[in-house]
């Protein structure tokens, strides 16, 4: 039982009860993934900030646990990050079992960083001689530890206002628990997060990423002190209520696996908003210099049932002007659509799963949900799409992982059957794929 309201998204995180923002504390340890979060154990709206927590073996399936940082004299568990300390840096370990150390803001009359640390996941314990940080200015907040290996420390990277501009400070320690500041760079606001990422999958080509809470990012170097950018400031996510995102640490195999705070429609619920899919991150080059890309995790494909092939590629489908193909779904379902087309000429290519319309604008090259338009940065060959429909939203993929549009719609309160169909409007098209998987949910 449970987990089983109308608008509870079936296999996107949500805390059964309360108000839920920012993802924190994101962290691999002892077999599990941990994600903590901002959260307001007390009513549906922000406030009260806590850190709630749910842990999870496979970052499909989560279970949440008690909450993990409560309020306190010095104020309100803001934001944060966490990391396995392995060599015992801060001395917080317990029989040779390594801490897992959680860094959070501490909002109150001041705005300090703290530190937490546990040795089992489950019980946490604030350090006795918090702050480790003290204000810089007020509301400097957010966090995000890493292990730096090259210089072999501690760095972290905290949003700071300075005179009225927003920027990120780099700090580094030797054990956690004292910082010195190293430099700033400008122009990012709120959840910073520093990782590195390689080249087209090539380890011997690594390039660092700069985003924080808007998801926008620059690419380029860190020498564990100064990050120098090699591109502007690139968006992010395209899409609608995707916000303050956070890479896990400590992933054993490698992956950078990014999560973000999603802003569903949960009116009439005993708790409120969600998280997005876990993505898993690369970088590939294109045209105009190396680029992000986005894909939903591996892990997800466990949640796949009935599988109908409705277009195959040996059978490709030419989508005449308004001559839809349809196919039938449950209302409400839980499905991963895939689509693969090719425009031959100008025109709109639509795609409709039950009351949600995707348009590609074939000469604008953008994608229309929702009254939602992205730019749909350009590949060669067919555009082939990724979709999640859960019931609080739509998750798109598309230009080979470059275009990643989440979009917050109500599907799960249509009771209808509905359907999923594919047309083109003003010009022509060949579908060479339209693949429908029904999804479990991850709740049960
Ligand atoms: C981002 C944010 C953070 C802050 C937290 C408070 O959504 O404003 O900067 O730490 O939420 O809940």
């Amino acid at each position: 039982g449970g987990y089983d309201e109308p608008l509870r998204a079936q296999y996107h995180f949500s805390s059964a009860r309360g108000w839920l923002n920012d993802p924190n504390g994101c962290v691999f340890h002892n077999g599990e993934y941990h994600l903590f979060y901002q959260h307001n154990p007390y009513g549906i709206t922000w406030g009260n900030m806590h850190w709630g927590h749910a842990v999870s073996t496979d970052l499909v399936h989560w279970r949440e646990l008690g909450d993990a940082l409560f309020p306190d004299e010095s104020g309100m568990m803001y934001s944060g990050s966490a990391v396995v300390d392995w060599k015992n840096t801060s001395g917080l370990g317990r029989d040779g079992k390594p801490p897992l150390i959680l860094f959070y803001t501490a909002a109150g009359d001041e705005y300090t960083q703290c530190m937490a640390w546990s040795t089992d996941g489950r019980t946490f314990t604030k350090y006795a001689e918090n702050p480790i940080l003290r204000q810089v200015t007020h509301g400097n907040r957010d966090p995000k530890v890493i292990w730096h290996e090259p210089t072999k420390q501690w760095v972290m990277a905290v949003y700071v206002e300075l005179k009225g501009v927003h920027t990120i400070h780099f700090y580094t320690s030797p054990d956690l628990k004292t910082w010195t500041y190293a430099s700033k760079t400008d122009g990012f606001f709120e959840c910073p997060d520093l990782f590195e990422l390689p080249v087209d999958g090539d380890p011997a080509k690594k390039k660092w990423i700069l985003t924080a809470a808007s998801s926008e990012y620059q690419i380029g170097g860190f020498d564990g002190k100064t990050f120098t950018p090699e591109t502007p400031k690139l968006p992010g996510h395209r899409g609608k209520g995707f916000y303050a995102a956070q890479s896990f640490s400590d992933v054993p195999d490698g992956r950078r696996i990014f999560i973000g705070w999603w802003q569903t429609e949960t009116k009439g619920m005993p708790f409120n908003q969600s998280m997005s899919l876990p993505l898993e991150l690369g970088l590939v080059t294109t045209a105009d210099g190396p680029r992000l890309t986005f894909t939903p995790v591996k892990e997800l494909e466990k949640l796949r049932g009935e599988r109908r092939d409705v277009i195959r590629p040996d059978q490709p489908y030419g989508a005449r002007p308004r001559v839809p193909l349809v196919t039938r779904v449950e209302a409400g379902g839980l499905h991963e659509v895939r689509v693969e087309f090719e425009p031959t000429t100008a025109g709109n290519v639509i795609l409709r799963i039950g009351g949600s319309t995707i348009t590609y604008d074939v000469k604008a090259r953008q994608f229309i949900v929702h009254g939602q338009r992205a730019n749909a940065p350009l590949i060669a060959g067919r555009q082939r799409l990724t979709i999640y429909c859960d019931r609080t939203g739509i998750e798109i993929f598309a230009s080979d992982g470059q275009c990643y549009m989440p979009v917050p719609v109500n599907i799960g309160s249509d009771p209808q059957p509905s359907e999923i169909s594919v047309e083109s409007d003003g010009g022509d098209a060949i579908f060479h794929a339209l693949q429908v998987h029904e999804l479990r949910s991850a709740w049960r």
